[in-house]
């Protein structure tokens, strides 16, 4: 195949990249926008393939047929609350991809006598750095998922200090290799100082702040794509890999904002470390008994009520309870009640969650409604109901100066004339602090796994 037409084959796969990206932002076009970045994928993939001297049929089938193998199996085992830590998997391998293929082309390139010139140095030297780093990174978050690792900060003394030298030597190994990108040896010793910093940068980050590191990782490894598109002159690597890098950071920043965070306050705040103090103290004791109650007396004011708000969070996710939540949703709209969703933008663990959750059982796109929407809704609102949500609903983000939450924007419920929350006992969230809506007199719990209550609770109101 000549290069004209592979780069025009580049060029198509780029732009179906970016209408992907564009109809990925609306849930009625997200499907079109994937299979658009889908089929944009196999146009890169096949044109990388013609391109003549670059591949060895053999071994990059051999890797297909082991990679797909592995990817399908994965992913058809993975539970949906699990996706943070699968996402934060594949970004370390997109990291190592890029170190691989950097050292790869270094060494094809002295076997060659080939200097590098113009841009490349520079980005030999990001896709070493930005490579190793992502790859460690994004190791240490999948264990603190998976709880393979505490969740909690790990802090020693001088840490900063530590961190930052070895960061000093990983610049003055950055300016060394740039000056002799043929130095194999210059390239091994950048990389394994970024995959020590790598290493080093994450465990003082606590567990509740994973997802934001997972989706700055997630970006960082599509820089080193781009770094890497530019060691081996491919504009699709160039492309794809910026635009993932752009997109992580928007979502990283997105993030931190529904959290009232700065980013320097996610990476070096160690958050998690005073909240499991907190969630300790805070046992609930002295916020006085919160208010029991069964799905059947919830029932009496559900069929008296005439607007339902409903707030999912994780603890749906966990029960698989939306298409329960669905129908009970659908019996209140059949008695003339306007239900509709409240979503918290970092409700459940990954951005997006409630979203999926609630489209794969059908709920019509119309009913969830966003934070800023519907928060001045809830005074006017006859009953709320909080399924496995938690920080996103607390209070104590508006009320306590003190909390380590205080000013992160929550969904003001407590404002609405009656509360249910349906949760399986008084354990705190994410965020490892109590929450004092539990104990406010609108609120009745409804204890249970939310998938059992929610089935219940819909048969009370239709027996009623
Ligand atoms: P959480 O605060 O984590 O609370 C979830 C609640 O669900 C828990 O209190 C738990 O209580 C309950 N639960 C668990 N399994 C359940 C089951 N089977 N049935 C009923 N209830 C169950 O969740 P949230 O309100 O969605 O908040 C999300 C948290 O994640 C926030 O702190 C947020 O900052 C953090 N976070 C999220 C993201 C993204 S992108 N989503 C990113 C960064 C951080 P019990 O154990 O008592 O049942």
């Amino acid at each position: 195949m000549s290069t004209t037409l592979i780069q025009l084959a580049y060029l198509v796969a780029s732009v179906l990249f970016i209408l992907g990206l564009r109809n990925l932002s609306s849930p009625r076009t997200a499907s079109l926008g994937n299979q658009m970045a889908a089929m944009g994928m196999l146009i890169a993939i096949v044109a990388t393939l013609l391109v003549q001297g670059v591949v060895d049929y053999p071994v990059v089938i051999a890797g297909l047929v082991v990679g797909s193998l592995i990817g399908a199996v994965a992913a058809s085992r993975i539970q949906m609350t699990d996706m943070p830590q699968m996402v934060a998997l594949l970004n370390g391998f997109g990291g190592a991809a890029s170190v691989l293929v950097a050292g790869a082309e270094v060494s094809s390139r002295i076997t060659a006598g080939e200097l590098p010139t113009g841009i490349v140095p520079a980005a030999i030297v990001a896709s070493a750095l930005i490579g190793g780093l992502t790859l460690t990174g994004s190791l240490i978050a999948f264990a603190k998922l998976q709880e393979w690792m505490r969740g909690a900060p790990i802090q020693y003394p001088a840490q900063q200090y530590v961190n930052a030298s070895i960061a000093l030597v990983t610049l003055a190994a950055c300016v060394a290799l740039a000056m002799a990108p043929l130095d194999l040896q210059l390239f091994g010793i950048l990389t394994a100082l970024a995959l020590l910093l790598g290493i080093l940068l994450v465990i003082p980050i606590g567990g509740a702040d994973m997802p934001v590191v997972i989706a700055l990782l997630n970006s960082y490894s599509g820089l080193a794509a781009c770094a890497t598109g530019f060691v081996l002159d491919n504009s699709a690597l160039v492309i794809s890999g910026s635009l993932v890098g752009a997109s992580g950071l928007i979502l990283t920043k997105i993030m931190c904002d529904a959290m009232n965070r700065s980013l320097g306050n996610v990476l070096f705040g160690a958050f998690g470390a005073q909240s499991a103090v907190a969630s300790v103290s805070a046992d609930g004791s002295d916020q006085g008994t919160p208010t029991a109650y069964t799905p059947i007396d919830a029932a009496v004011i559900f069929s008296n009520a005439r607007s339902v708000i409903v707030v999912p969070g994780y603890g749906m996710a966990v029960a698989q309870a939306q298409h329960a939540v669905r129908e009970l949703t659908d019996t209140l709209a059949a008695n003339g009640m306007e239900v509709n969703f409240a979503i918290h933008p970092v409700a459940g663990r990954m951005p997006g969650h409630m979203n999926v959750l609630l489209a794969e059982a059908d709920v019509p796109y119309e009913r969830l409604v966003e934070m800023d929407e519907i928060n001045p809704q809830f005074p006017e609102t006859d009953v709320v109901l909080v399924i496995g949500a938690n920080d996103v609903v607390n209070p104590a983000a508006r009320e306590d100066e003190g909390s380590p939450i205080y000013g992160m924007p929550v969904l003001e419920v407590d404002r609405a004339q009656h509360v249910f929350v349906i949760k399986r006992s008084m354990n705190p969230g994410f965020a490892g602090i109590q929450n004092p809506l539990f104990f406010k007199e609108n609120t009745m719990m409804i204890f249970g796994d939310a998938k059992k209550v929610v089935i219940e609770l819909n048969d009370a109101v239709k027996n009623y």
